[in-house]
């Protein structure tokens, strides 16, 4: 029997994509390194539609139509990399390999240029949904060659989340396009939550209000400009109690995030392009410092607040002010991300469509959110847009919400509630839109001590400033 597609890896991911491609009417191969999940796949789901279980790798590859299409779906790394040559020994010239898992893309990069060489495509591509949405309808990012989206674009498009009849999948561009643009949207989706939490955290804190109160807030805020899947999730956890001891859920948690990875690639990616994620980043590091057991713990013995007394009139507006700061921070975050994206592109000469981004984002994806219609618009109205922020319908949102974004701000630092992403996305906000930074004086300071050197505002070219000599100035191209 002749598969249209195949799928190797049936843990979670793997399993859902191939029963949402089986449901779809495509006929999938399957294969696992130990048949068990295989047949446990074909057991449970066999009636989905049409699967070709395979035990061997050699089987896998033989029931696939020719030119072949092979989803890997492994945890990223290593596995990845034994599979695909795996896959590779045994494909023909023209065969395509997919990696969907989150893998990092300088490692797509690496091996779609070595597998070009041996006549095969390699589409790194991002999927997001998480197990849900793999079996239902995922945000899907492919990259890799527009010969291979040509094969297998159809298919993706067919099972990807719908918004509005329009696919929640595109070809991103070129080899490692599609997990790039993924892992910026893991850090966004880093951002976000940590905004989300922080918002929490000071009605918990500042209001005293309980879980499932605050799950009220977020319910009602779902139904506004914050409207998205993370908000509807955070309402859902905060009205849930915990089965044991029948206390809210949130409040048997061990306070200490985990990360796979994907916020700090984001992070470092974007400090080797030279492109502030503040949001993204100051998110990574809260998750970091919430895992700091040991600094946690000396810290809490001795440091001392010094903060003043919480004391909050109008509770109604504490809330009303919190959800214009959660908006402002959050599209600070998808500006930053986006710049990122933009730079990526710049960088390794990607043909990206920065609105065709917004609009996959629509459904599936764990970021999906009301408002991404009006990124897409935004890079509609203008494609060389400098600076989310710039475009007139979100510098009109943005500035609705500054008095009370600078008032969370404020009094978070005033009563002592740490508010990471609220306040440096704030910082970012008046940095870019300052006349004139202090950068100057870091500069100065550089030549000083480095003679690095700097340019002046009123002429052209270079100058160093003789520091410990006479202090002559003195053009250096
Ligand atoms: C998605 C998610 C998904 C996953 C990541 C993030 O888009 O479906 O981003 O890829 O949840 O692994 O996980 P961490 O929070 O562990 O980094």
């Amino acid at each position: 029997s002749v598969a249209d597609i195949g799928v190797t890896g049936m843990a979670v991911m793997g399993s859902n994509l191939a029963r949402n491609l089986a449901r779809n009417g495509f006929k999938v191969a399957i294969h696992n390194r130990s048949v068990e999940k295989t047949e446990r796949v074909i057991a449970e789901h066999g009636q989905d539609g049409e699967f070709v279980p395979a035990e061997t790798m050699d089987e896998f590859v033989a029931s696939l139509q020719k030119p072949r299409v092979a989803i890997i779906m492994v945890k990223a790394g290593k596995a990845t990399d034994a599979v695909i040559e795996e896959l590779a020994t045994r494909m023909d010239e023209g065969d395509i390999i997919v990696d969907c898992g989150n893998a990092l893309f300088s490692d797509t990069l690496r091996r779609e240029q070595e597998l070009r060489a041996r006549g095969l495509h390699f589409v790194g591509s991002g999927v997001s949904g998480g197990g849900e949405g793999a079996l239902n309808g995922p945000s899907i990012m492919p990259g890799g060659s527009k010969a291979s989206y040509d094969r297998l674009g159809p298919m993706f498009e067919k099972i990807s989340a719908h918004v509005d009849g329009v696919p929640c999948c595109t070809h991103v561009g070129e080899n490692g396009a599609g997990h790039f643009v993924k892992m910026v949207h893991n850090g966004i989706e880093y951002a976000d939550m940590q905004v989300i939490a922080e918002a929490y955290d000071l009605m918990s804190k500042a209001l005293g209000m309980s879980a499932p109160e605050i799950g009220k807030v977020f319910e009602k805020w779902n139904e506004g400009n914050l409207n998205s899947f993370l908000i509807e999730i955070t309402a859902a956890v905060l009205n849930h109690t915990d089965n044991v001891t029948g206390k809210p859920f949130v409040d048997i948690i061990l306070d200490q995030a985990g990360q796979k990875g994907t916020g700090a690639w984001t992070s470092k990616t974007a400090l080797d392009l030279g492109i502030p994620v503040t949001g993204i980043a100051e998110a990574t590091f809260a998750r970091s410092t919430s895992g700091g057991t040991e600094q946690r713990e000396a810290g809490r013995a001795v440091l001392k607040g010094e903060a003043q007394t919480i004391q909050i009139d109008d509770a109604a507006q504490f809330i009303s002010d919190l959800q214009q700061a959660l908006y402002a921070a959050k599209l600070v975050s998808y500006s930053q991300g986006f710049d990122e994206i933009k730079a990526g592109a710049k960088e390794y000469e990607w043909d990206i469509k920065l609105g065709d981004m917004a609009r996959i984002w629509r459904g599936g994806c764990i970021i999906r959110a009301g408002f991404l219609n009006r990124i897409t618009e935004a890079y509609e109205r203008n494609p060389e847009l400098p600076l989310l922020l710039a475009d007139e319908y979100f510098t009109a949102e943005i500035t609705k919400c500054i008095p009370a974004w600078r008032r969370i701000v404020a009094f978070a630092a005033a009563v002592g509630i740490p508010a990471p992403v609220f306040s440096s996305t704030l910082a970012y906000y008046d940095a870019v839109r300052a006349e004139r930074l202090p950068a100057a004086l870091v500069q100065a300071q550089r030549d000083y001590f480095g003679a690095h050197t700097y340019r002046r505002v009123d002429a052209e070219g270079t100058y160093h400033v003789e520091w410990t000599g006479d202090r002559t100035e003195t053009r250096q191209d």
